[in-house]
């Protein structure tokens, strides 16, 4: 509710600037103009989280196929790649021969995007020498479970912060909110399915969703 009321009259604030702006184009060399509409967004971005991390466990369900989520955002993963980071390779196996799983597909989405654009960024956070950055993302079914994971060969996570990742506003990122597994975990677990993690700094990273079928 909090998060809600700020963002209305920051939003206010939002599109006044955009209106200075548009009638005197000029503010845009002002020292600390774009820095200001940048941190206005920032917040209103981060409003937006709170928002959804509180909505984390209220699903909204339906009757669609996971396959094609997951096969569609992994094509539009792969051309987000294409343009900017194309020294990274991402790969993905999707076979889970079952079109009506019952679940929230627009949270599951945003699950999903969350461990790919982590994924990314460890990815780009390392360099690499004789090898690339890759990703991978898998989604199969095995016995009674629905097994995805999101596999990267980025920075990976060291063992004393490995334990915090899941908490929320936990974040080692200078732009993160720490807001995005805290909030993956949360949606998971309103599914009756698990998040877990396996990482280490010579690997990489391996993020698993099980769920029940
Ligand atoms: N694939 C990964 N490889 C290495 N570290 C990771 C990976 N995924 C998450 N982390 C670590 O876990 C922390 C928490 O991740 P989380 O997604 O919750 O927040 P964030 O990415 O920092 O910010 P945001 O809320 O914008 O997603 C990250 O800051 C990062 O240190
Ligand atoms: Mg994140």
């Amino acid at each position: 509710m909090i998060s809600h009321e700020i963002r209305n009259p920051l939003t206010l604030v939002s599109s006044a600037l955009q209106i200075i702006e548009i009638q005197h184009p000029e503010v845009i060399n002002f020292h600390g103009w774009s820095q200001a509409i940048e941190d206005i967004e920032f917040m209103c971005n981060l409003l937006n989280e709170l928002s959804d991390f509180n909505n984390g466990s209220t699903l909204h369900h339906s009757v669609f196929s996971l396959e094609k989520l997951l096969k569609n955002i992994a094509v539009s993963f792969a051309m987000s790649l294409d343009s900017i980071n194309s020294n990274i390779e991402f790969t993905s196996k999707i076979s889970l021969n079952s079109d009506n799983y019952t679940g929230d597909k627009i949270k599951f989405e945003e699950v999903i995007l969350n461990l790919l654009q982590n994924a990314k960024d460890a990815v780009s956070e390392k360099t690499f020498t004789d090898s690339k950055g890759s990703i991978f993302l898998c989604a199969e079914k095995i016995s009674d479970s629905i097994v995805i994971s999101c596999t990267d060969n980025g920075c990976g996570i060291s063992d004393d912060i490995v334990n915090t990742i899941f908490d929320p506003f936990v974040t080692y990122k200078t732009n993160g909110t720490g807001l995005g597994l805290a909030l993956s975990k949360k949606i998971i677990e309103a599914h009756g399915g698990t998040l877990i993690v396996t990482s280490s700094d010579e690997t990489g990273t391996v993020f698993t969703i099980t769920l029940p079928v």
